[in-house]
């Protein structure tokens, strides 16, 4: 409590007026800011690995052996941590990157492309380009429903869209996917890490 109001910790150090999942997308890209400025003392590496570790290997499942140059879209790619290690398991895969934090996207050293979108969730990305689209500690934050509408729209038929999730904010987002037209094809939980859990959706093939 401060001056009689409640604040929500989040990652241990950050202090928010609103629980992250209540957060709008510029106070988002506000907060993941911070976050990057001070990583080395508000990242815990293992959950991080652990999570990321789960989310790259069920991505590789969804990309079939026979796919000759996967197109994969790392949404909310912040500094592109995730998107290196992406196409380093994916090594015929074309990787791009994209956020609505510029200040992140600066900081980013990713093998692909990488660009900004804005926070109303358009993308501008053609329709059925995208054969997978990842995001990796991005659902646990409440993403407007048009993301996920613009994510449906840009992935071909039979494309997926994996992530993760945890707390109220992945509950809401899950609800947000399926309403979009995404249907559930794979869930898992996170080994040792109480709440997290892997999601595999796809789009109608055809
Ligand atoms: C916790 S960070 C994770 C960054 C990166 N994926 C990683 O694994 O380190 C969440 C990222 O999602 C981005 N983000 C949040 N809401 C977004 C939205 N509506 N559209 C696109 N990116 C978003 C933030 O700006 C931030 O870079």
């Amino acid at each position: 409590m401060i001056d009689g109001r409640p604040w929500f910790r989040f990652m241990d150090r950050l202090y928010s007026p609103l629980p992250v999942h209540d957060l709008d997308p510029s106070m988002v890209a506000e907060l993941c800011e911070l976050r990057l400025e001070f990583m080395d003392e508000l990242i815990d590496e293992t959950i991080y690995a652990k999570v990321a570790h789960q989310l790259r290997e069920a991505a590789a499942e969804r990309i079939a052996a026979a796919d000759a140059g996967p197109v994969v879209l790392d949404f909310g790619t912040g500094d592109g941590r995730f998107s290196r290690t992406l196409a380093t398991r994916l090594p015929n895969a074309h990787v791009l990157g994209c956020d609505i934090s510029f200040a992140s996207l600066r900081r980013s050293r990713p093998k692909g492309r990488v660009f900004q979108i804005s926070t109303d969730g358009d993308i501008p990305i053609g329709n059925s380009r995208m054969d997978l689209t990842v995001a990796c500690f991005v659902l646990h934050f409440t993403l407007p429903v048009r993301a996920f509408e613009e994510l449906h729209r840009i992935t071909r038929g039979g494309g997926h869209l994996v992530v993760n999730t945890y707390g109220p904010g992945g509950v809401r987002s899950r609800e947000s996917v399926e309403r979009t037209g995404w249907k559930v094809v794979g869930e898992r939980d996170v080994p040792d890490i109480a709440g997290h859990r892997i999601l595999a959706f796809q789009k109608r093939p055809g």
